[in-house]
């Protein structure tokens, strides 16, 4: 089956899924009869550039792209431009047509993922992100949208990278019902906690997280807890069916002024991680915060360092289930991209 594709955003995770996409050719074929090209590539400052025959045949993606995209000037950064080239995917006759957003967050409001999303749904596409924006601060909307217009959005890759915890329960739980969640789910923030435990300084580690593009393009959003925040908020809705925003989410980061605290926390057999947090109360609201907190070396939250991730789901009929994550790549989110690619595939029929 053919599958038409428009990458919306095109930096560190674009880039690498567009390389996926060709490194994995020969198994989506054999495994899937899934047969993707790359039609259109938008970016904010970067030019953009669509073609019916698809990008990249010769060459690569990433490399073709660098040599020819461009676009009006005057048009440059225009959040229609993006908007129209989505709308572009509707020329396509592929029986599979889906955007990839991998856009920068804007933490106040989600956007422009959001706008994204609902021109690919608009427009009859599949529509799947790496970005926490969409279910974060507007997942119930989006999903009846997408349900309306009989197209899938996933966002797997908007929390621990490619490793499932959206379709984790949503394909093998069924019947379970989430009540709450504790996790560490931000890993630039584990990484500085795991560094000054040790003496390691804040800002070296934060630097390395950056140059591996892992941390946020901005990185107050991962050390002031937004990125942990939106991710809870995200997780909140779609799991314990929460209207929450990642400002309604209780919020405090970590700053260098806390080395002091973790490395005495490490010598009382104690870890200071960043948790993340959220449960029903008896009136039915949800609650969530997101906070630095002391635990017992023992605890599953305070086994992950460096760049792992955890996350403990308490539920009604199985107990409390960890899925845990021990490093965070890029081609990790890349993959989570894909996987929803496949689950689109295997929606469509015959591929199960
Ligand atoms: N990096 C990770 O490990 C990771 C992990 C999980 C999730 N994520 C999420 O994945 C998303 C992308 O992350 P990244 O590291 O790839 O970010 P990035 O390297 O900063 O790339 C962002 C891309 O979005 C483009 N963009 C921004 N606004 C746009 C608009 N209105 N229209 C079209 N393109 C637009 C940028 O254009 P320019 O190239 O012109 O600037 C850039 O190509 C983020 O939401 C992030 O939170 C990232």
């Amino acid at each position: 089956m053919r599958a038409d594709i428009v990458l919306v955003g095109f930096g560190h995770v674009g880039q690498r899924f567009a390389e996926l996409l060709e490194e994995q050719r020969r198994t989506l074929d054999e495994r899937y009869d899934l047969q993707p090209r790359v039609l259109g590539i938008a970016t904010l400052r970067h030019g953009s550039v669509f073609s019916l025959e698809g990008i990249g045949a010769a060459g690569g993606v990433v490399e073709e792209f660098r040599r020819t995209a461009a676009f009006d000037s005057s048009l440059r950064g225009s959040p229609v431009r993006t908007l129209e080239l989505i709308a572009e995917l509707r020329r396509s006759e592929a029986p599979l047509r889906a955007v990839i957003e991998t856009t920068t967050l804007d933490i106040g409001s989600g956007q422009p993922a959001i706008s994204h999303i609902e021109a690919a749904i608009d427009a009859g596409c599949h529509a799947i992100t790496a970005n926490k924006g969409p279910a974060a601060f507007a997942y119930h909307e989006l999903r009846a949208r997408s349900e309306r217009a009989g197209v899938a959005f996933l966002f797997e890759g908007a929390v621990m990278d490619g490793v499932p915890v959206f379709s984790f329960v949503r394909e093998t739980l069924p019947a379970v019902r989430i009540i709450g969640f504790r996790g560490v789910v931000n890993s630039t923030t584990n990484y500085i906690l795991t560094a000054i435990e040790e003496g390691r300084d804040f800002d070296a580690a934060l630097a390395s997280m950056q140059a591996e593009g892992i941390a946020e393009a901005d990185a107050s959003l991962d050390v002031d807890g937004w990125d942990a925040a939106a991710k809870t908020a995200a997780l909140a809705n779609v799991l314990l069916d929460a209207r929450l925003t990642p400002r309604l989410v209780d919020r405090t980061g970590i700053d260098a002024a806390l080395a002091p605290r973790a490395r005495a926390a490490r010598a009382e057999e104690r870890r200071l991680k960043l948790v993340a947090s959220a449960s029903r109360d008896a009136g039915g609201r949800v609650a969530a915060s997101v906070r630095p907190i002391e635990l017992p070396a023992d605890d599953v939250l305070a086994i992950v360092r460096d760049q792992g991730n955890v996350l403990v789901l308490q539920t009604d009929l199985l107990g409390s289930v960890a899925i845990h994550q021990l490093q965070g790549t890029l081609t990790m989110t890349a993959y989570a991209l894909l996987s929803d690619l496949i689950t689109v595939r295997r929606r469509l029929g015959r591929y199960m």
